[in-house]
């Protein structure tokens, strides 16, 4: 009788899950010129070759899927000579119809902050342009509903730390500077995301042992992500709360994800994976 019980509370649990989709505007970039020519992180290799219309066609594809899903999306012009457009994520960081803008690390990509200031400009957005290093959504994640909404912000690799005071300045939320320690995941959004509104999903070793701490105070509910599925992108994902659009290759996270009521809605990015990005890393999440 006693395992009857337990086994009638552990499906309540999962059923009371019950996970809500928003929806979303997000901002995409074509991989028109997208190549790897050069190499400013350990995935990228100029050696490997890239096939640019397959690239093309499964970035149609997450597009297709994120408006099949609902959600709106606006495309960017690519620019010819800067390949790593196609990763929008970096452009900006937009919290609440404000956007703060993105200053590249590496002077390779630095033109692609103008594109972006550009596309806010022109919408009526309240954007604040950095003076700080800092790489945009790429090392930036917000969670309206984490005590009363709060930015995470990577550092370490692109985006320097005092940009995250200055995020705060110009988002007016509090931020908590978490550090990256592993090359691989270079960018906070390769290695954790935003789930819903209140809960993130993330791999504990790209985190420094005090980030790690920060983390498991912050969200005790969160899902974690072993290193297999860290390193096939599975965390560089794209959500509305109950869709979560993931690297297909990324299993053991998708049905992490399912056995919490989250809905994994796997998309194929091996292309673009060689510019060391996958789905989040196209997508920047517009919130006006
Ligand atoms: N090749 C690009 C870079 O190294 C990839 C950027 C990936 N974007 C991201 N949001 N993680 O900058």
């Amino acid at each position: 009788m006693a395992v009857t019980k337990v086994v009638r509370y552990l499906r309540l649990v999962t059923v009371n899950q019950q996970r809500v989709a928003r929806k979303r505007t997000y901002l995409m970039c074509p991989p028109e010129h997208f190549t790897v020519e050069y190499a400013i992180n350990p995935w990228m290799d100029p050696q490997t070759p890239v096939d640019p219309e397959l690239a093309v066609k499964q970035w149609d594809r997450l597009r297709e899927t994120l408006t099949g899903l609902g959600h709106e999306v606006f495309v960017l012009d690519p620019e010819p000579g800067l390949p790593d457009m196609v990763y929008a994520a970096n452009g900006a960081f937009t919290v609440d119809g404000t956007g703060y803008g993105a200053r590249f690390k590496h002077e390779q990509r630095a033109a692609e902050a103008a594109a972006h200031q550009a596309f806010y400009r022109e919408r009526g957005w309240r954007f604040v342009a950095p003076l700080r290093t800092n790489e945009g959504e790429g090392d930036f994640a917000y969670l309206p509903a984490a005590h009363g909404g709060l930015i995470l912000a990577g550092y370490g690799f692109r985006t320097e730390l005092p940009a995250h005071a200055e995020a705060q300045e110009a988002l007016g939320r509090p931020v908590v500077s978490l550090n990256l320690v592993d090359p691989r995941f270079y960018h906070l959004d390769t290695a954790l995301a935003a789930l819903d509104d209140g809960n993130v999903g993330y791999f504990p070793g790209a985190f420094s042992a005090a980030s790690q701490q920060v983390l498991a105070q912050l969200f005790p509910d969160a899902v974690l992500a072993d290193d297999t599925d860290a390193l096939a992108f599975g965390l560089n994902l794209v959500s509305d709360g109950l869709n979560v659009v993931l690297n297909s290759e990324a299993t053991r996270l998708a049905g992490r994800l399912r056995a919490v009521g989250y809905q994994p809605v796997p998309v194929e990015l091996a292309e673009l994976k060689k510019g060391g990005g996958s789905v989040k890393c196209c997508v920047a999440e517009l919130r006006p």
